[in-house]
């Protein structure tokens, strides 16, 4: 075990110090916490996927300060790279290209595409500059694990075992980043995020297909792994609002009567007495789910219940990249849509 020190703004350089000589440092930005390495530095690469537990066939998102430096990872310059670029750099959209030699293919898994992406986020870039290399980043969790959204979550995570984390706060949008490769026929969005299908095909003029992970070519080997789960069983549930709050309340009694403690993930006007913990997911627009829905579950398994239920959203925009982590994260759905 190591100590993990926890850097302040003021201690960036510090902390650039450390990426240059090998070790992890994770950082903020504006989706989740990164966990992060010289992407040149093939043994620190290799550290990352040994720390977090992650499968080696799962390749790492490049980050960079500017879109120069991204460019400079591609063989050549994909079409449609700089109006994306123009519109969300910097920004919750990794873009995948052809990679050329500078990037180590530990860092692509083996493959011959790398994601790049250039996060939103004063503390990430300006940090990403004092290092002077581009950083790979995985999410700061343990693999499978929900991605942290705090330095304190990433210590829960990680701590002990990287050598520190830049505070930077609470992550403003709190999921992961729109995956799109460019190197298909067809841009394809690998996994869904903030920046949605309709903004892409504004900007590129073309349809933009959505993969269906592990099915679809080329895949994002990421998605076939179960992904942010908490320790509790996810209950996702369908249909209208009354309806799944009744059915709420029933199966809340089934499970205290078996002596589970049940945790309530839902908008605050969904609030249930019976629940033994509840994660307000504020108003309960897709902002709002993205913003608090990772924490909620973190926080609901401190309060140690058994089972979280939580309300589906409408899988349109933004809730598009809500369902599909939702999903992921269910062990149940309970569909009360037609009955
Ligand atoms: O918002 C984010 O993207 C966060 C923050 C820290 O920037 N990072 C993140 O990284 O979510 P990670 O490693 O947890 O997820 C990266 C995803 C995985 O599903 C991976 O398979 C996919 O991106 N990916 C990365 N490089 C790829 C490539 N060359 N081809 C296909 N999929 C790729
Ligand atoms: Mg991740």
């Amino acid at each position: 075990m190591m100590q993990t020190r926890v850097f302040d703004k003021t201690q960036l350089l510090i902390a650039a110090e450390a990426i240059q000589r090998g070790d992890l440092i994770a950082f903020p930005t504006e989706t989740v916490y990164g966990l992060g390495a010289n992407a040149f530095d093939e043994k620190a690469v290799a550290k990352v996927f040994r720390v977090k537990g992650r499968p080696s066939d799962n390749p790492l998102i490049v980050h960079v300060a500017n879109a120069e430096q991204a460019e400079s990872l591609f063989q050549n310059t994909p079409k449609g790279f700089h109006a994306l670029v123009e519109r969300f750099f910097p920004g919750p959209l990794s873009i995948i290209g052809w990679k050329n030699d500078v990037v180590p293919s530990a860092v692509t898994a083996g493959l011959p595409r790398v994601a790049v992406r250039m996060p939103h986020h004063r503390l990430a870039l300006a940090f990403i500059r004092l290092c002077g290399v581009p950083l790979v980043a995985p999410s700061a969790n343990r693999s499978g694990k929900v991605s942290p959204t705090s330095a304190s979550e990433v210590i829960e995570e990680l701590g002990g075992r990287i050598a520190g984390v830049i505070e930077g706060g609470r992550c403003s949008i709190g999921i992961e980043s729109t995956v799109l490769d460019l190197t298909s026929r067809q841009p394809t969005i690998l996994r869904p995020g903030c920046v949605t299908a309709g903004e892409i095909e504004g900007v590129l003029g073309v349809s933009v297909r959505i993969g269906r992970g592990e099915t679809d070519r080329p895949a994002s080997p990421g998605m076939k792994y179960t992904h942010y789960a908490p320790a509790a069983q996810v209950v996702l549930f369908f249909g209208p609002q009354e309806r799944v709050q009744r059915q709420m309340i029933e199966l809340a009694d089934e499970h205290q009567q078996r002596g589970k403690r049940v945790g309530l993930l839902a908008p605050r006007a969904m609030k249930l007495r019976i629940a033994d913990a509840f994660h307000s997911l504020q108003a309960g627009s897709a902002i709002d789910y993205a913003r608090e829905m990772y924490r909620g579950l973190r926080a609901l398994d401190h309060e140690a219940v058994d089972v979280i239920f939580c309300p589906a959203i409408a899988e349109e925009g933004l809730g598009i990249a809500v369902m599909n982590r939702l999903k992921k994260a269910a062990s149940a759905i309970v569909d009360v849509r037609k009955r």
